[in-house]
Order: C-alpha cells, then sequence, then structure tokens
C-alpha cells in the first residue's frame, strides 16, 4: 500500500510543484517508489521539471478514455531510477475526468509504489476536488505572506470535509533576516495561527528557480529533512534562523539589507 500525499496551496505559484517534485526526487533517490501524479490538467509543469516531458506517449486523459492502462502511461524520471511521472498534458476539458475514475485508476497501481504524490492545480473547484479526493494525507504548502496564509486557512477549512488521516504544513520561502526583524512571519507563528502540524520549512533561495538540483544548498538541506520527517526518520525543522545567528550572522543579515 502507498502512501497518498496531495500537496495543495489555494492559489498558484507558491511552490507545490516544485516541493512534490524535489521531495519525490529525494525519496526516489532513497530507495522508496514514488509516483508524482499531475492534478494540473492541462498545465503539465511536473512533466517539465521531471524531465519526462518528450518521453510521454500516452497520459492521464488517455487512461480516463479508456485508451491505454495506467501504467502505461507511467514515465520513469531520467533524474533517478524509482521515480515516475503521471503526466497530464491534454488541455480537454477538466470536466470529463471524474474523481471516482481517476481514484479507481491510482488505486489500480496502489501497491507498486511506496508514496503517490498529487500535484494538487491552484483553485478549489473541481480539479481541487478530484486531487484530494485520491489522497489520504494532505500537505498545505504557505508561503510567509499574509494573503498565502489567508489562502491556507480557506484551503484547511475545504480540506476538514475530506476524510483525510493527516493534515500539515510547509512553510515555503522564508527568510531568516527577515523574521528576525520582525518583517516576516515565523514558521511556528503561521502553524499556529492555522492550526496545524509543522512538516517541514523551507528558506527563499534563487537556486529553487533553476528546478530540481542535486547541487548543495539550503533548501536542498531543507527537503531532505523534510523527506525524513515525512517517512518518519526523523521530527527535526530545518533552522532557517542558524545562518543569522551570532558575530558572522549579524553581519550576514547586515549585508543583506545593503544589497
Ligand atoms: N524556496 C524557494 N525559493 C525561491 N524560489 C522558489 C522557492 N520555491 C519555489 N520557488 C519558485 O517559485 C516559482 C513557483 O513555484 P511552483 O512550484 O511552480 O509553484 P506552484 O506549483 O505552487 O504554482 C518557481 O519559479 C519556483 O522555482
Ligand atoms: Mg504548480
Amino acid at each position: 500500500m502507498s502512501r497518498k500525499i496531495v500537496f495543495t496551496s489555494g492559489k498558484g505559484g507558491v511552490g507545490k510543484t516544485t516541493i512534490t517534485a524535489s521531495l519525490g526526487l529525494i525519496l526516489a533517490k532513497n530507495g522508496y517508489r514514488v509516483l508524482l501524479v499531475d492534478g494540473d490538467i492541462g498545465l503539465n509543469n511536473l512533466d517539465v521539471i521531471t524531465g519526462v516531458e518528450d518521453l510521454i506517449v500516452f497520459d492521464l486523459i488517455d487512461v480516463l478514455s479508456g485508451n491505454c492502462r495506467l501504467n502505461q502511461a507511467l514515465v520513469e524520471s531520467p533524474l533517478s531510477t524509482n521515480l515516475f511521472v503521471l503526466p497530464c498534458i491534454h488541455s480537454l476539458s477538466s470536466g470529463v475526468v471524474s474523481s471516482q475514475k481517476l481514484k479507481d485508476a491510482i488505486n489500480g497501481v496502489d501497491g507498486l509504489f511506496d508514496y503517490i504524490f498529487i500535484d494538487c492545480p491552484a483553485g478549489v473547484e473541481l480539479s481541487f476536488h478530484r486531487a484530494v479526493s485520491i489522497a489520504e494525507e494532505a500537505v498545505i504548502i504557505v508561503n510567509p505572506s499574509i494573503s498565502s496564509v489567508r489562502d491556507a486557512d480557506k484551503v484547511i477549512g475545504l480540506l476538514k470535509s475530506y476524510n483525510l488521516n493527516s493534515i500539515s504544513l510547509i512553510v515555503n520561502r522564508i527568510r531568516g533576516d527577515l523574521v528576525l526583524s520582525n518583517e516576516m512571519y515565523s514558521a511556528s507563528e503561521i502553524a499556529s495561527t492555522l492550526k496545524i502540524a509543522l512538516l517541514g520549512v523551507i528558506p527563499e533561495e534563487d537556486i529553487m528557480l533553476k528546478g530540481l538540483t542535486d547541487t548543495p544548498s539550503e533548501s536542498q538541506k531543507a527537503l531532505k529533512i523534510i523527506s525524513k520527517t515525512l517517512s518518519g526518520k526523523s521530527a527535526k525543522h530545518y533552522d532557517y534562523l542558524k545562518k543569522y545567528s551570532g558575530f558572522w550572522g549579524s553581519i550576514r543579515k547586515e549585508l543583506r539589507k545593503i544589497l
């Protein structure tokens, strides 16, 4: 049996696709079998970020229309063995894809994977419902801004009406220097405002703009910690304040203000 986890947020642009794919890649490299499902019908971000874009023969819509079996649509990512993607490249009217059909199709490959991650589309309409219906756990991605926290709050309200085993939070794009100068909410403030458990914290870092990378970086470190927490091997959080603490930390903080 796989763990089916939906990564959601309400509005787009908070880092859902990047985080879903990055965590999937880290877990696959650690020997877990991971399937990434693109819930963003027609927008196909996941296939591009995982490098399977040119390898797609069939997609989710083909599966649901009966043109192929689900395992024919799964594409192994060139980034790692054990990392598979169920792409969705057709911009077919998403209304034809029923939640139950999708759920049945995913349940058909349940035994093949340790994790099935669903990259939830932006918005809270039908495609949100479909993506959440497949999942047993939800992870909400939030940025440390008032609008993102408000969005997350609305999404949590909606998620509570589903039969999920857990709802947890990842705070993405946090800046330790701004938290220390009280210009940004801390991750724990956000978690207590939203009243859900903090799964992890990821710092704002330019390297995340490059897509998936193995380059050692603070965001990679943070994602690796989250992958361990997710698989029950740790309960730590990335320390986003460390870099700005102590003597050198204060200098770094001042420099960041000037630059
Ligand atoms: N921690 C981060 N630091 C800097 N840029 C980030 C971070 N997380 C995500 N991004 C960037 O933000 C943009 C939106 O991310 P994306 O994963 O596409 O969001 P979503 O799927 O929620 O719409 C991308 O350009 C991505 O590289
Ligand atoms: Mg996305």
